[in-house]
């Protein structure tokens, strides 16, 4: 059962029902391997210029695994935006995680409370494409007049034009499965990646 305060306004209840699904692995499954994670990190702290006494705000942080390392960067509250209250229950129990349960789209209208005015950082990683486009320029603007003087509005995504959504059957899924069984007898699956990352100032 998903809840309903996941459904309707928030993304609509397919992407509700997909990360209600998907929440309780989420984390093991988007870590890949802890230097993938250290490397993204990485780059998110420098992109953001996270220090210090920055105010970060991460819209669409799912579980917070990210929102949880770059807290650790800064001694301000690390708000954590997200519309699945599945996905925000998985956010690790530290009093430094402020945890929203609101979409990028409601934020960027100013109807989410967070506990600051202005952020030094707002980080929105992989959660971009579940705005839709008919307000994905205004979701921009508002999350950008949320920015402190000197901040940076952060948007990590997968290339647009790499892939786009496939659909697969469960006797292709199980047939590719198959092959990546067959070619990766090690058990470790090693593939190259490519992330977009938009920094505005
Ligand atoms: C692919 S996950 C990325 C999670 C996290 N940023 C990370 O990289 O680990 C996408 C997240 O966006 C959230 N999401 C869906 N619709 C959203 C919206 N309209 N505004 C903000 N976040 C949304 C989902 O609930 C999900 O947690």
């Amino acid at each position: 059962m998903i809840p309903d305060r996941d459904r309707g306004a928030r993304g609509g209840p397919d992407i509700a029902a997909h990360y209600h699904r998907l929440a309780p692995d989420f984390t093991r499954h988007w870590s890949y391997s802890d230097a993938f994670v250290g490397w993204m990190t990485s780059r998110l702290l420098a992109h953001a210029a996270v220090g210090g006494d920055s105010r970060v705000l991460d819209v669409g942080c799912g579980t917070g695994l990210y929102s949880q390392r770059l807290a650790d960067h800064t001694h301000q509250l690390l708000v954590c935006v997200d519309p699945s209250t599945a996905m925000l229950d998985r956010i690790s129990d530290s009093p430094r995680l402020v945890p929203v349960n609101a979409t990028a789209e409601s934020v960027a209208r100013g109807e989410a409370p967070l506990p600051y005015r202005k952020f030094d950082a707002v980080v929105v990683k992989e959660a971009q494409h579940h705005v839709s486009r008919d307000v994905r320029e205004s979701t921009v603007r508002g999350l950008a007049r949320l920015l402190a003087p000197d901040g940076r509005l952060i948007v990590v995504m997968m290339p647009t034009h790499c892939c786009g959504h496939q659909h697969f059957t469960d006797a292709e899924l199980d047939a590719g499965i198959t092959e990546i069984r067959r070619t990766n007898p090690g058990g470790t699956v090693t593939f190259p990646d490519r992330y977009t990352v938009l920094v505005a100032h």
